[in-house]
């Protein structure tokens, strides 16, 4: 796994489409993102309307690094630290706002969400583009990231025909799943969405505890119990529940992800794809995968429930979203 040298021309191409308010699909260490000006809000409506989000959703800024934090947010202690220890990288800053950061991208909160990426390609357009950038996922609402340049490409399609005026390849995402969010704009920090930071990382900056945010938490679309789901009724299994229904004779067609060693006894209709250990390596493959098994043309989507273990918590928050969205039969 590599990430291509930085393509300037395409990076200058990148900038200037954002300059005159377009759309433009961003690799990053994390997913791939669809970018607009931050600042200007007919693009960032045009990136809700691409990507068929509801409006009020508020969205991530992604900037240079911490020395631009000031600018969008009234920043504590502790998201100085987090920044100084983590950025650039894969966590996002929830924090109370400055005048810089409008309603068309914190959907009317008082909050503002901050990341510096970590990914070159990002990187050297964030300096080229000399602002910030808005940018969620590159994908439709509510369905599976995208981690490749191709599959900006199968699911928001560039223009004409598609929604996005450019599509910047940078390879293949390294991380694979979104940014953790902390949000420190309360009296106490609390996780907001988990990600390869993981909760034991960010307790061990901040030397205090990083709880899970409450039900009352704001608005965030990646909280919603469906989420990053396959077009394909998914159901998640147990080792057990999976070598009964694997052994059994069915006229369902299954697309199946699993550790090969629990795929020994499956029958002929079903297609495989193999999961991969450790849980970078499952992390930074999982949408590929399920983007593979959601085209497979099966009747339903199959995956191994993820081993116990806080490190497999980011894993287990995305697929049980996606097992509660997928479509149901
Ligand atoms: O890794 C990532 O974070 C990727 C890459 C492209 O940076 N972006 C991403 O964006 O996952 P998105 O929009 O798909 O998810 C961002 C999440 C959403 O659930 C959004 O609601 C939440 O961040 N969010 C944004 N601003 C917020 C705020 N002020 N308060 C609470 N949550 C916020
Ligand atoms: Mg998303």
């Amino acid at each position: 796994m590599h990430t291509p040298p930085v393509d300037i021309d395409a990076v200058e191409r990148a900038a200037g489409i954002l300059r005159s308010g377009g759309l433009v699909a961003v690799p990053t260490e994390t997913v791939y993102g669809l970018a607009a000006d931050a600042e200007n809000e007919a693009a960032v409506r045009a990136l809700f309307a691409a990507k068929g989000r509801p409006t009020d959703h508020p969205v991530i800024v992604h900037i240079n690094g911490v020395e631009e934090i000031h600018q969008w947010a009234h920043a504590p202690p502790s998201a100085l630290t987090l920044a100084h220890a983590l950025w650039p990288g894969p966590l996002t800053l929830v924090l109370k706002r400055t005048e810089r950061a409008k309603d068309f991208v914190t959907g009317g909160q008082d909050t503002v969400a901050l990341r510096a990426p970590s990914h070159p390609w990002m990187r050297a357009l964030l300096r080229e583009f000399a602002g910030a950038l808005a940018a969620p996922s590159a994908n439709s609402f509510g369905r599976v990231s995208t981690t490749t340049a191709q599959h900006v490409a199968d699911d928001l399609g560039a223009k004409p025909r598609g929604k996005v005026d450019l599509i910047l390849d940078g390879g293949a995402c390294s991380l694979g799943i979104e940014s953790t969010i902390v949000d420190l704009s309360g009296a106490a920090p609390t996780l907001l969405r988990p990600g390869s930071i993981t909760r034991q990382q960010l307790q061990r900056i901040l030397d205090e505890p990083v709880p899970d945010a409450n039900e009352h938490a704001p608005r965030a679309s990646g909280r919603l119990e469906k989420h990053y789901a396959p077009r394909t009724p998914l159901t998640l299994m147990t080792a057990a529940q999976l070598a009964e229904r694997l052994a059994r004779k069915s006229s369902e067609r299954l697309a199946v992800l699993a550790p090969l060693h629990a795929l020994q006894s499956c029958r002929a209709n079903v297609v495989l794809a193999i999961a991969a250990e450790p849980v970078d390596e499952y992390a930074r493959l999982l949408y590929a995968h399920m983007h593979r098994l959601d085209t497979a043309g099966a009747d339903r989507i199959v995956i191994a429930a993820p081993p116990a273990g806080p490190q497999w918590d980011a894993i287990r928050d995305r697929l049980r979203r996606a097992e509660s969205g997928a479509s149901k039969t």
